[in-house]
C-alpha cells in the first residue's frame, strides 16, 4: 500500500490571494492538493467550478485532487479535467446504482485521470461492493460533506479497515472531514493513505508546523 500522505484542503482559505495561499501549501509540504466543489444541491453549500480549479492549475504543479460534491457529475467531468483535475471524485450517492457509479469511473479513467469513488457517513460499503475492485480511490467520509470544522464520524474508521482488509482493492484509501492531531493516527491505522485536511491546516497559523505535526503522528 502507499505511503500515507498529507493532502490539504483549500476548503478554508482566502480566495483573494487563491495562487499564494497554494504556494505556501507548497512551501509547507504538501504533495497533493485537495479541492472541494459544493453545487449548492447536493451538499447544502456552494465553494467553486472548474474556474477555480484551473486557477489552481496554473499556480502549481502538484496533483489535484478534486472532490465533486455535486448531482449529475457526468455532465462535468471532462470539463474538470481539462481545468487540470487529476483525480476526479464522484459520490455514490449521486448515482441510481452501481453501474452508474462504474460509468463514471469508466469515463473518467477514459480522460486519463484517476477516479475516486466517495460515500458518506451513512452510506454502508454494500452500495459500492462491486465497484471498490475497479476504480483509484475510495473516500469514506467522516464527516456529511458541505462545511469544513466539523467533527470526525468514526464510522469511517470500520469502512476503511474492512477495504484494507479486501484483496482486490488496490485503490488509495482517502478520509475525509474532521481529521486533524486527535484523529489522524486512527485513520492511517485503519489503513487510509490519504489524509484530507483542511480546518487543521488553513486555520493553524503555520501551515508547516501543523503539516509537520500531522505527518510525525502517522509516521
Ligand atoms: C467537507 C469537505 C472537506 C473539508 C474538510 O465537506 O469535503 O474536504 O475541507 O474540512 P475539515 O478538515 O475542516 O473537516
Ligand atoms: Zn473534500
Amino acid at each position: 500500500a502507499a505511503a500515507p500522505a498529507i493532502n490539504p484542503s483549500i476548503l478554508g482559505c482566502d480566495y483573494a490571494q487563491l495562487g499564494q495561499e497554494i504556494a505556501d501549501m507548497e512551501q509547507a509540504g504538501a504533495k497533493v492538493l485537495h479541492l472541494d466543489v459544493m453545487d449548492g444541491h447536493f451538499v447544502p453549500n456552494f465553494t467553486f467550478g472548474m474556474t477555480i480549479v484551473e486557477a489552481a492549475r496554473r499556480a502549481t504543479e502538484l496533483p489535484l485532487d478534486v472532490h465533486l460534491m455535486m448531482e449529475q457529475p457526468g455532465r462535468y467531468i471532462r470539463q474538470f479535467r481539462e481545468a487540470g483535475a487529476d483525480v476526479i471524485t464522484v459520490h455514490e450517492e449521486v448515482c441510481r446504482d452501481q453501474s452508474e457509479l462504474a460509468d463514471l469511473v469508466a469515463q473518467i479513467r477514459e480522460l486519463d485521470a484517476l477516479a475516486g469513488i466517495a460515500i458518506n457517513p451513512p452510506t454502508p460499503l454494500e452500495r459500492i461492493d462491486k465497484v471498490a475492485g475497479n476504480c483509484d480511490l475510495i473516500l469514506c467520509m467522516s464527516v456529511m460533506p458541505g462545511f469544513g470544522g466539523q467533527e470526525f464520524d468514526h464510522v469511517a474508521l470500520e469502512k476503511l479497515a474492512a477495504l484494507r482488509d479486501r484483496p482486490d482493492v488496490t485503490a488509495f484509501l482517502e478520509v475525509d472531514g474532521g481529521v486533524n492531531v486527535e484523529t489522524i493516527a486512527d485513520c492511517t491505522a485503519a489503513g487510509a493513505n490519504m489524509l484530507v485536511v483542511g480546518s487543521a491546516i488553513s486555520g493553524s497559523d503555520n501551515y508547516r508546523q501543523r503539516i509537520v505535526e500531522l505527518e510525525r503522528l502517522i509516521k
